[in-house]
């Protein structure tokens, strides 16, 4: 009655923000993502009839926290009359600063949680299970480039270009390592309700999708990169412009766009995308991403930096 799923983040060119159902958790606009590589979380799930409640760690320690997300969530792929289950997550990256951790640790809790109750979900099925928890999980279940569609009552999650199709880098700088002021499910709700720019945001998502759907087929990078650039950076308009309003910048965040805007000036294959975090990810052609991480690592307030190819998705790694 255990298993052990691995899971990477992914990180979306063209971004989801917002819900058209918050019970179900379902998005409003479709979304295309990339899935990393050397980021993970590893999830160990094991199901103990003799246990009176779940219990989480996280990195070895004690978390009380995220417990009731991830409870729920097994109560939807195990059945709400499961055993409890000792939960062991550790991840080798900073959690809930917008590096996409909530991602990587629900597709893998999924995936763990499916094998550890013994049941035999096709990917769609633990795609739709783990996007219920957090919307951009559902792409972690894929590798390479994926893309999330609102399908009926559903979503759905389809494979654009396998990882080794077209192998680009990504260089995350770190600009501050601890968790984000306002959450994502709270932050898309206050940009629904509040942002003048929401409503035009959701009608011009269907064009973005289309592309960037384009430039990945062609692998097209600068087509691409202008449309992942302009999606960003319009997310992060509805953020500034609602009330209240949601800045997830820093001083060096706005640093780091300059840097990238040096680069491409250069002629580097490089194009940025921010989430809901100060965290900035230069999305770059190998052969330039020694430049990019060089160019990054000496800019003023960038506290780490981590370098990452594309990646699989989520899976299995033992269950018993
Ligand atoms: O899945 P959530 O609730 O963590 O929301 C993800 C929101 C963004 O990262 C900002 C965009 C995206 O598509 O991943």
């Amino acid at each position: 009655m255990q298993g052990t799923a691995i899971a990477q983040p992914n990180i979306a060119l063209i971004k989801y923000w917002g819900k058209r159902d918050i019970d179900r958790n379902l998005p409003a606009v479709g979304s295309i993502s990339i899935t990393l590589r050397e980021l993970h979380t590893r999830m160990h799930v094991e199901l103990d009839e003799a246990l009176d409640a779940d219990v989480l760690t996280v990195n070895d320690e004690p978390d009380e926290n995220m417990l009731p997300r991830l409870s729920a969530c097994l109560d939807r792929v195990a059945g709400a009359g499961r055993p409890r289950a000792r939960i062991a997550s550790t991840c080798n990256f900073p959690i809930a600063a917008g590096l996409a951790s909530s991602a990587s640790s629900f597709a893998a809790l999924t995936v763990a949680a499916a094998a550890a109750a013994g049941k035999s979900f096709d990917v769609a099925r633990l795609a739709s299970l783990a996007g219920q928890a957090s919307g951009s999980a559902a792409r972690s279940l894929l590798g390479g480039f994926v893309e999330l569609e609102n399908v009926g009552d559903d979503i759905a999650c389809r494979s654009l270009c396998d990882a080794g199709d077209w192998p680009l880098t990504v260089v995350v700088a770190i600009t501050e390592s601890g968790p984000k002021a306002v959450g994502s499910t709270e932050a898309m709700e206050i940009s629904r309700r509040t942002s003048p720019f929401y409503s035009s945001w959701v009608d011009q998502q269907a064009e973005d999708l289309d592309t960037a759907r384009a430039a990945i087929a062609t692998r097209d990078f600068e087509k691409l990169a202008a449309i992942a650039e302009h999606n960003c950076l319009k997310m992060h308009s509805i953020m500034w412009a609602s009330r209240p309003p949601m800045v997830y910048w820093n001083a060096a965040t706005m640093r780091c766009l300059q840097t990238v805007r040096q680069l491409q000036g250069q002629g580097k294959g490089v194009f940025f995308t921010i989430d809901a975090g100060p965290q900035v990810k230069a999305v770059c052609l190998p052969e330039h991403a020694a430049a990019v991480e060089a160019a990054l690592r000496a800019t003023a307030g960038v506290v780490d930096i981590m370098t990452t190819g594309l990646g699989e998705g989520a899976h299995l790694e033992n269950q018993g």
